[in-house]
């Protein structure tokens, strides 16, 4: 029963960590239904920013335990039944192969693989995806059906990548208001009382990080966030350090369920709104 116990919470907090990463990139392009019945489905989690390099491909609703990998081309296509397929290859052009990154749906049907957005495969090397560039990704997968083996794919899936970097408004306010499983939100305990506000939308938070200093009684004079220094923003040093300079790391007895190092990079970044 106990062990049971821990991996419902650890599932829980897998679930928590995979949600503070945001859905990316648009799918385009018709799968055919696989041997489970229907077409699979393809996405893509992360950032299209080139700077964070941060993206994951994923793909679900496979045939269990199939082999396959993803390709990636910047040409879209529609080619039905390529090769004696059973789906549709959806580009063309200088297609390249996660040829050396072979995985299996396992016995949940999905898989997922983290790119190197610095060193995306074509058949004349890999190359960086540069802001403005879209490109598209695919599964291709084994499958059989009617007991003979054949492979499939799944739909497209366009990402256009850019250098805008984490704002505060799409990136950063989501994260002080999201709850966790072992501490409330930021804002239960910044919500409206002393100088630190962000209970009210993200434009007076905003204003009550960025270049303001805490008054609280051990931070006081703290510059929260100081755009272009993570290292001298108290914001920061509150979430990433075990004993940041003042107090204790935030959330207060709890573990934060946003991701540190996009903080660190809209900080770098200028701290835009
Ligand atoms: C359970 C209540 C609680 C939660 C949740 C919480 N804090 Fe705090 N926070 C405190 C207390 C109490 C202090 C004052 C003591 C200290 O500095 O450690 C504080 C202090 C701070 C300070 C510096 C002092 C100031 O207010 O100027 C910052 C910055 C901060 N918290 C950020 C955060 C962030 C960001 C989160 C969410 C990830 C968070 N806190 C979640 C209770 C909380």
């Amino acid at each position: 029963m106990t062990a049971t116990a821990f991996s419902t919470t650890a599932l829980a907090l897998l679930a928590l960590a995979g949600s503070a990463s945001a859905q990316i990139g648009s799918s385009y392009c018709s799968a055919n239904s696989n041997s489970t019945g229907g077409p699979s489905v393809i996405s893509a989690t992360g950032s299209t920013d080139v700077a964070l390099n941060d993206v994951t491909l994923a793909c679900s609703s496979l045939p269990l335990n199939a082999f396959g990998y993803f390709v990636t081309s910047q040409t879209q296509a529609f080619i039905p039944g390529p090769g004696g397929s059973s789906g549709n290859l959806c580009i063309s052009g200088n297609i390249g192969r996660y040829a050396g990154n072979i995985v299996s749906s396992g016995s949940t049907g999905s898989v997922s693989l983290s790119i190197d957005v610095t060193a995306l495969p074509s058949p004349t090397g890999n190359y960086a995806a540069l802001p403005g560039d879209t490109v598209n990704f695919q599964f291709w997968h084994r499958d059989a059906a009617g007991g003979s083996v054949t492979s499939n794919f799944s739909p497209g899936l366009e990402l256009t990548f850019d250098s805008a970097g984490p704002t505060f408004s799409q990136d950063i306010y989501p994260m002080l208001t999201q709850p966790n499983i072992n501490a409330p939100e930021c804002v239960i305990c910044h919500g409206s009382f002393g100088g630190l506000n962000m209970g009210q939308d993200a434009a007076s938070a905003y204003a009550s990080l960025v270049n303001a200093a805490s008054t609280s009684f051990n931070c006081q004079g703290s510059i929260y966030v100081i755009p272009g220094d993570f290292q001298n923003s108290l914001l920061y040093d509150k979430l990433a350090n075990p004993t940041p300079s003042c107090g204790s790391q935030m959330p207060f007895g709890g573990t934060f369920a946003g991701d540190v190092t996009v903080i660190r990079d809209w900080i770098t970044a200028g701290a835009v709104f």
